[in-house]
Order: C-alpha cells, then sequence, then structure tokens
C-alpha cells in the first residue's frame, strides 16, 4: 500500500514580502507627507550578464512599489576598478542616495574587494563592507545584515519557526549567503553546520538537520534520501533545469517528507529584495535623522 504524504507547510517569501513592503509603503508615505524626501537607492550594473539584469530590474520595480528612488547606473563590461570607485565615490557624497547596491558577480579585471570596500558603510544596504559584516559577527543592531540572511531570518520568524537550540545544515559557504547566514543563525543560538564544495560526505551532515538551507545553485542537489523527516527546507537556489526555473531542493520529491519547505521561485527569491527594501529604509532614517528637523521618529 502506498505510502499517504502529509503536506508540508509552504513558506510562501511572495505573501509575506507582499505584508511586508506594504508596510514600507505606508511607512515611506508618512515620511513624505511630513514634508522629508523620499529614500534613494542607487543600482549599479556592470556589464551585461542576463540574470544580473533581470535581479537588478525587480529591485529596481519593487523599489518604485514602494516610493523608494531608484538611480540607475549601467556601467560598460570593459570599464576599469578606477572609474567604477570614482561612480561610487560620487554615489557616497550625494545626499539624495541612502543606499548604495553593486551587482555581483562583477568582471574579472575589477577588484570586488576594493569596490566593496569603496563603499560607505552607512550606505552599504548589501551589508557586504568588512564593518558591517563585523557587526554581524559582533551581534550589533545597527548594521546591514546581508539581504539574503535577513529575508530567510524574516522567513522564519514570520512561520513561527525558532531556529534556538536546533540543528540548521547550510550548504553552500559563500560570501552573499552562507558564510553571513551562518553567522546570522548562531546569533539566533542555533548549532550551526557549514557544508561546501569540499565537504566529503554531504548526505552524512543534512541528514543532522533540523532545518536545513541550501545555497549553491546546483539544480536539485538536495534529493528526498538527505532530508531527514519533518525538517524544514530553505531553498536559495535558482536555476534553470529543461527550461524551467527550479531550486537546489528537488521540491516534488522532498516536500513529502518535510514539515515546511519554500517553494522555487516565490520563496527566499522575494525575500532578498524585501531585505533590501528594508535595509535601504533603516539606511535612509538613519540619514535623515541626522540631516533634518523633523520631529519624526524614524
Ligand atoms: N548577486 C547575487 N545576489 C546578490 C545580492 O544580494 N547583492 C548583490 N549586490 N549582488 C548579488
Amino acid at each position: 500500500m502506498e505510502e499517504k504524504m502529509k503536506e508540508p507547510l509552504i513558506l510562501s517569501g511572495k505573501e509575506l514580502s507582499q505584508k511586508i513592503r506594504e508596510g514600507i509603503r505606508k511607512e515611506v508615505e508618512e515620511y513624505v507627507s511630513s514634508g522629508l524626501r523620499r529614500p534613494g537607492l542607487a543600482v549599479i550594473l556592470v556589464g551585461d550578464d542576463p540574470a544580473s539584469r533581470i535581479y537588478v530590474k525587480n529591485k529596481i520595480n519593487a523599489c518604485k512599489k514602494v516610493g523608494i528612488e531608484s538611480f540607475f547606473y549601467e556601467l560598460s563590461s570593459n570599464i576599469t576598478t578606477e572609474e567604477l570607485l570614482d561612480t561610487i565615490a560620487e554615489l557616497n557624497s550625494r545626499e539624495e542616495v541612502d543606499g548604495i547596491l553593486v551587482q555581483l558577480p562583477l568582471p574579472e579585471q575589477i577588484s570586488q574587494e576594493e569596490v566593496i570596500l569603496s563603499i560607505h558603510p552607512d550606505k552599504d544596504v548589501d551589508g557586504f563592507h568588512p564593518q558591517n559584516m563585523g557587526k554581524l559577527v559582533a551581534r550589533m543592531e545597527d548594521g546591514f545584515i546581508p539581504c539574503t540572511p535577513l529575508g530567510i531570518d524574516l522567513l522564519l520568524k514570520h512561520y513561527g519557526i525558532d531556529p534556538k537550540g536546533k540543528d540548521v545544515v547550510i550548504v553552500g559557504a559563500g560570501f552573499i549567503v552562507g558564510r553571513p547566514l551562518s553567522l546570522l543563525m548562531l546569533w539566533r543560538d542555533a548549532t550551526v553546520t557549514v557544508c561546501h564544495i569540499y565537504t566529503r560526505d554531504l548526505k552524512k551532515y543534512t541528514l543532522g538537520a533540523d532545518i536545513l538551507i541550501s545555497a549553491t545553485g546546483v539544480p536539485h542537489l538536495i534529493k528526498e534520501d538527505m532530508v531527514r523527516e519533518g525538517a524544514v527546507v530553505i531553498d536559495v537556489g535558482i536555476s534553470k533545469l529543461d527550461g524551467r526555473i527550479v531550486g537546489d531542493v528537488d521540491f516534488e520529491r522532498v516536500k513529502g517528507k518535510v514539515s515546511a519547505i519554500t517553494p522555487v521561485p516565490g520563496g527566499v527569491g522575494p525575500m532578498t529584495v524585501t531585505g533590501l527594501l528594508l535595509n535601504t529604509l533603516k539606511a535612509y532614517k538613519r540619514r535623515v535623522k541626522v540631516h533634518s528637523t523633523s520631529t519624526i521618529k524614524p
């Protein structure tokens, strides 16, 4: 007899994002009605990577919908590090720019390290500057948490999933997601394991996870036999497989085994953009407080 599968809880980043973004929109309108300028985000795209272009377009559209002004800079793939640093220096000093986002990855000739260091930490809405990464280590609330880890944290909170005391296994140790997320989950008092490309027996670790988070970009890396019964599964991957958008997790096979899972699309993706909007609002509130005489307490 075939075993009856229980339907898991679908962790909808799309739904939660709509709710949070509506709150951001209202808050921004209140500031504007009281005479303050709009928050502003500068977005820099270097080169013509099609995926990066789609991500950047999504971010700009999301800004527009909540009343955040965006300033889009499209730079040629063959610019030098110095040329990009000049643009960033100008944006660092522009009053109406609260946040600066340089879409990664950058073309090979550009030093990612120099670019990240050049963004003023108060405008670093990606949270990639060592000062903000350091604040994540130090558990200082006034830093910027990178957008995807922030989005995942909010998604877990919304669905009442508390990482405290849980075994959280992160697959992928990248700079944008895996590493900062491991620090954030430690902050939330989880027992954290980070697996990566050199991990010898991935399944040995993933099977032990109460909360399994995969951020590798390898389509369908996580199979049914790698997931513990009743686990929570968070899928950060977005790839194309046979013309379909899929995640790191073999969703259709894994879903019958777990208690909760994010869909792709509609899971972590929209939460990343929402994290960016929240960081931009945070940067703005800090800056208008300093530069305005408004009585609004941001
Ligand atoms: N490339 C992939 N994800 C991100 C992100 O969160 N921020 C930036 N700047 N680039 C990315």
